[in-house]
């Protein structure tokens, strides 16, 4: 796995070898009651294990009860339309700005989908657009929240990224990402871009910040080269917050945009959602009728009850539902309507935000005179 390929898929019990080959750690119990010291509460993410993996969440919450600031950076690639998959980061970012009411730097890179897919930078920048919309749509604080697409913002990236690329070597990122000889050479300098907002805060304000950064285990490539090289420029190794990533709905490898059925997209209405829950969720419920009553359900493994426990903000609802579904007096088909109904009304949501905030993008995009 690196960011732009995975072949294969990555079961449940990979995640904490690979997490260990990562050199990341797992967030443990101690580490959750440190956390909820600060936010009152567990986010689902966290409790689920979903968000599982940790690089210096420790030092950043240390730091922070002694006073000290810290900012959030998370970002999307726009290669097209965005599945529930890519959400999460987000969703999850939304949870840590609110609680710690901090800055946040989203990164829309533009660059690396042109350098690494086959889509036409046209069709990208129509994505860009929409994928912003997709994601303010979550309502993040306007004020505390800024917009960098890498195309717009170049003049600072570049500046930046170049300290950063003069000490990467090409046989690091041949090494790291598999790189080959015949691969573009924008794809051995796109790190530096990627590296660019976890120091980006610090550069400009000519301060030390730490950055704190939510993604999916997909991305840790980039953060990994990016903790060996910012102390060589003076700043703190990036922080990070990681997390597994969103089974298809099949249950077998990963929610991807390149097979429709195996995703739900946020522009999916109502009926696609009923259908694609109904169709291909996989379940853990039994077989017949008679043998779930008997038997119960397996909800850890059901697609449904997942993205039901993801998206229900009342914990008694999700504990009452588990053990309904677990104890065989909850059917599969019903189970499947309760998450239908849960992704409708989270999607539905969504879109009226999107609505209301369509005219007022340009005011959460990055704009260097804020930080000064
Ligand atoms: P991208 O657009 O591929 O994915 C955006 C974010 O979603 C995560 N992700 C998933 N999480 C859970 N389940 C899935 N099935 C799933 N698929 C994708 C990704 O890990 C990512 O966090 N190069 C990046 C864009 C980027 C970025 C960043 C991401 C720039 N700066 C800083 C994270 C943090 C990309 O193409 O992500």
């Amino acid at each position: 796995m690196n960011p732009w390929e995975m072949s294969g898929e990555i079961k449940e019990q990979d995640y904490p070898k690979l997490i260990k080959e990562f050199g990341a750690k797992i967030i443990d119990d101690k580490l959750l009651n440190e956390l909820k010291k600060f936010t009152g509460e567990l986010h689902p993410f966290l409790t689920t294990k979903l968000f599982f993996a940790h690089r210096d969440l420790d030092t950043v919450l240390d730091d922070y009860s002694k006073g000290k600031e810290f900012y959030l950076y998370t970002g999307r690639g726009p290669s097209g339309k965005m599945h529930l998959g890519h959400l999460l980061p987000f969703i999850f970012t939304k949870w840590l700005q609110d609680k710690f009411d901090v800055d946040l730097l989203i990164q829309m890179t533009d660059d690396e989908k042109y350098l690494v897919r086959d889509i036409p930078m046209e069709e990208i920048r129509k994505n860009t657009h929409e994928n912003i919309l997709d994601i303010l749509s979550l309502g993040f604080k306007k004020e505390k929240t800024h917009v960098i697409i890498d195309s717009e913002q170049s003049k600072i990236l570049y500046n930046n990224a170049i300290l950063f690329a003069k000490r990467l070597t090409a046989s690091t990122a041949k090494a790291v990402f598999g790189l080959k000889d015949s691969d573009n050479v924008g794809k051995y300098f796109f790190t530096s871009m990627q590296a660019v907002p976890a120091f980006l805060l610090s550069a400009i304000k000519g301060r030390n910040i730490r950055c704190l950064i939510p993604y999916g285990i997909d991305q840790d490539d980039h953060f990994k080269l990016a903790r060996d090289i910012l102390p060589k420029l003076g700043y703190y190794k990036p922080s990070a917050i990681i997390s597994k990533l969103m089974p298809s709905l099949q249950g077998s490898g990963k929610m991807s945009s390149s097979d429709p059925n195996s995703s739900i997209f946020l522009d999916d209405n109502e009926e696609t959602v009923r259908r694609k829950i109904n169709k291909y969720a996989f379940s853990g419920g039994r077989d017949t009728k008679e043998e779930q009553r008997k038997l119960g359900a397996n909800p850890d493994i059901d697609f449904a009850f997942n993205m039901y426990r993801f998206l229900e903000p009342d914990q008694t609802k999700v504990d009452k539902v588990y053990s309904e579904y677990k104890s065989g007096r909850m059917l599969s088909g019903e189970m499947k309507a309760l998450s239908a109904d849960a992704i409708n009304a989270f999607l539905s949501k969504l879109r009226s935000r999107r609505e209301s905030i369509k005219d007022d993008v340009d005011s959460y995009m990055f704009d260097v005179d804020r930080f000064k």
